[in-house]
């Protein structure tokens, strides 16, 4: 692979792995499954480790997904908050024990836990009374769910016990049990509610209500798996959940310390199978280092601790029959296919539909309509058909073909060369790409305006008032309140905060017009060398490959859209609304030349502007950002939870120091 093939490869990952982590964590709807998520940022983890040259403090390899949202306030947690390292096999497990092993002297104790499939919380208590509740966040602060978590009925309020700490935090893991999940899914079906995918994603979307009643209904239930406090009360991890339990909290009665990699694996092999009987979902083990002195000599990567891993089961499986195929549309025109199946139940859940991934898959398993067929929840998400049981194929000769045309408008369909998928290049006046576009270019990362997303673009294209996103500029107040389920103010907060997106930067603009191939990272990284959408739209695809980060793939994608008439039309409609095209922007300008020559890391997390806003701010200064802290760092940027390996690695490379108070200082700003 060519430099600027792994370049343009590891930007693609990261912005393919953010788009799930946010899925995951904040829309509680994940498209793929743990394993294929794991997949992927294995690929990434590798490159990164080839090609150091490319590392950078936002890759997702380096930071635990966020799951914070502006509904919420947000503080910090003492204690950082992070994930865990997954194995899928013996073999990556008894590496795990091996370098636990290789890192300490003497015979080392695990304790195996169940790894509960839920949405995990940080409660602390002050004079033993729920103080506040917090989600994982970010790792380093996360969203006060406080009022939320005090309906959960298994949680005490107050705990009257001799050996409580003045404060102390549990962290376990909120969960829906498959009874109240199934209820919950009836009563919403009985409604006309989408239902939830599974007990997961519905644990997750409650504890994101912003009614506290609603929660209270939901009947959620808490299972703690770890007890902090600054003064050690019991030197491992067993005891210290031990009494955790005596003062109230669940801690499920399942959790065995083990000696050796034997009695561990019976302990997962007795779960893999127990676990249907139990009441809530589990996706695996967590194997942890029971001495606290012995997790401390660990110690912790920037994402996960060395001390713990969690051992993932594999996907469940069932046989079933498949009715029929149909085809969807996506927002980029991909076509897939999927399988109407006679229901069947699939780890705790009825499951009706199934992924065929693309006309390969199709092929491959040469499949028939009345197949008995084997489907597999991966990681417990989408369901996919994973083989045909051909001894039980009839006479039915209905082999499964891929449409030729789109089943939305009518177009041939294509398939690229070196692409699994068919779509529909019809992408101006397709339907369903029509919406998509619509509602990314509303879209939180893109311009953000509060308000629209799919029901609402359906609503305003069902009744010919957008056909395209600059239509949504042209949106007046009269035409918005007659519609069904708005009423004055509702409507008035819909078009102010159209309004209120026309500020948005252009880098930002740039990623909500949705050209293929460029994601959030390429759109700024395009912006910054083709600072106005003019030099743009007039850029080949050779000045275009001049930036690093791109390939030939973007490139043409980038030269395409710009060469159909259509796009420049809407944007020439966008610009004369008042978009933020990077023409005349003042605030682009550098302000000073204070950190003119000088690499700025920035490391942690800060009170007065947010990291981002930090990295423009250094360049507005003169000053160049650097992703990793080396011996040509001017000095680091610090804010909070600055992680202790860097601050090592500033000081043996002689790298100073800089607080947030005192950079404001420097630039004039406090
Ligand atoms: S320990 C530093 N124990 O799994 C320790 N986590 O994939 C990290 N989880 O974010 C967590 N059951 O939400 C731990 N028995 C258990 C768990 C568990 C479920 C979740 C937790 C964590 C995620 C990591």
């Amino acid at each position: 692979m060519k430099q600027s093939e792994a370049k343009e490869r590891i930007l693609r990952l990261r912005e393919e792995l953010s788009r799930h982590n946010d899925l995951y964590y904040r829309q509680n709807s994940p498209i793929i499954s743990d394993f294929e998520y794991d997949i992927l940022m294995n690929e990434l983890e590798t490159l990164e480790k080839k090609y150091p040259q490319f590392i950078s403090e936002d890759s997702p390899t380096l930071r635990v997904g966020d799951d914070t949202n502006k509904d919420f306030g947000q503080y910090s947690h003492k204690y950082p908050m992070l994930s865990l390292g997954n194995t899928y096999n013996e073999g990556e497990l008894r590496d795990f024990i091996d370098r636990v092993d290789k890192l300490t002297d003497g015979p080392v104790q695990f304790v195996c836990e169940l790894k509960f499939d839920g949405v995990s919380i940080s409660i602390t208590y002050v004079n033993g009374k729920l103080f506040r509740a917090l989600t994982r966040g970010d790792g380093v602060k996360g969203d006060d769910v406080t009022l939320n978590i005090k309906t959960v009925k298994n949680l005490p309020h107050i705990i009257q016990y001799d050996s409580v700490p003045p404060e102390f935090t549990v962290r376990g893991e909120v969960v829906m049990t498959r009874d109240v999940f199934n209820r919950l899914n009836d009563e919403r079906v009985s409604e006309g509610n989408e239902p939830f995918a599974n007990p997961r994603n519905a644990a997750a979307g409650t504890i994101k209500t912003l009614d506290p009643k609603v929660v209270a209904s939901r009947d959620l239930t808490c299972l703690v798996y770890h007890l902090l406090t600054d003064k050690e009360i019991h030197e491992n991890h067993f005891d210290n959940l031990m009494e955790a339990k005596k003062w109230g909290f669940e801690v499920p009665g399942s959790l065995v310390v083990c000696s050796n990699i034997d009695e561990i694996l019976k302990f997962i092999n007795y779960w893999e199978k127990e676990r249907e009987n139990l009441p809530y979902d589990i996706d695996g083990i967590v194997i942890k280092v029971n001495s606290l002195s012995v997790q401390e000599k660990l110690g912790y990567t920037s994402k996960n601790p060395r001390w713990a891993i969690s051992y993932k089961f594999k996907a469940e499986q069932a046989a079933t029959r498949l009715i029929s195929v149909s085809f969807q549309v996506g927002r980029t025109g991909v076509v897939t296919p999927v399988a109407n199946l006679e229901p069947i139940l699939l780890a705790g859940t009825t499951v009706k539909r199934a992924s065929l991934h693309n006309a390969d898959q199709i092929e491959l398993l040469d499949l028939h309509i009345d197949d008995t067929v084997f489907v597999e929840k991966g990681g417990e998400i989408i369901p996919k058909i994973v083989g045909v049981d051909h001894s039980l194929r009839n006479d039915n000769p209905d082999k499964v073909l891929f449409i030729p045309n789109c089943p939305e408008c009518g177009t041939e369909l294509v398939r690229n060369e070196d692409e699994a998928n068919y779509f529909c290049p019809n992408y101006l006046h397709c339907p369903p790409q029509i919406k998509g576009r619509i509602e990314h270019f509303a879209g939180r990362k893109a311009m953000d305006i509060d308000g629209i997303g799919e029901k609402i673009v359906d609503l305003l294209y069902s009744k010919g008032l957008v056909v395209n996103y600059a239509d949504l500029y042209d949106l007046s107040y009269d035409q918005i309140v007659v519609l069904e389920g708005f009423q004055d103010k509702s409507a008035s907060n819909l078009i102010n905060s159209i309004q209120r997106s026309k500020a948005m930067p252009y880098n930002r603009l740039l990623f909500a017009l949705g050209i293929r191939h460029v994601g959030e990272t390429v759109a700024k990284t395009v912006a910054k060398n083709f600072n106005t959408i003019d030099k743009l739209i007039n850029a080949t695809p050779e000045q275009l490959m001049e930036i690093d980060e791109i390939g030939p793939k973007i490139a043409s994608s980038i030269v395409n859209f710009f060469a159909d008439q259509e796009n420049l039309a809407i944007i020439d409609r966008l610009r004369k609304k008042g978009l933020m095209f990077g023409e005349s922007k003042g605030e682009e300008k550098t302000v000073s030349n204070i950190l003119k020559g000088k690499t700025v890391v920035i490391s942690g997390t800060f009170e007065k502007h947010s990291r981002e806003e930090y990295k423009e701010i250094i360049e507005k200064h003169g000053g160049k950002n650097g992703s990793s802290i080396s011996s040509n760092t001017s000095f680091v940027l610090i804010g909070s939870n600055m992680g202790p390996a860097k601050k090592e690695k500033a000081n043996k490379l002689g790298v100073s120091l800089m607080n947030e108070i005192e950079f404001l200082k420097l630039i004039g700003e406090y």
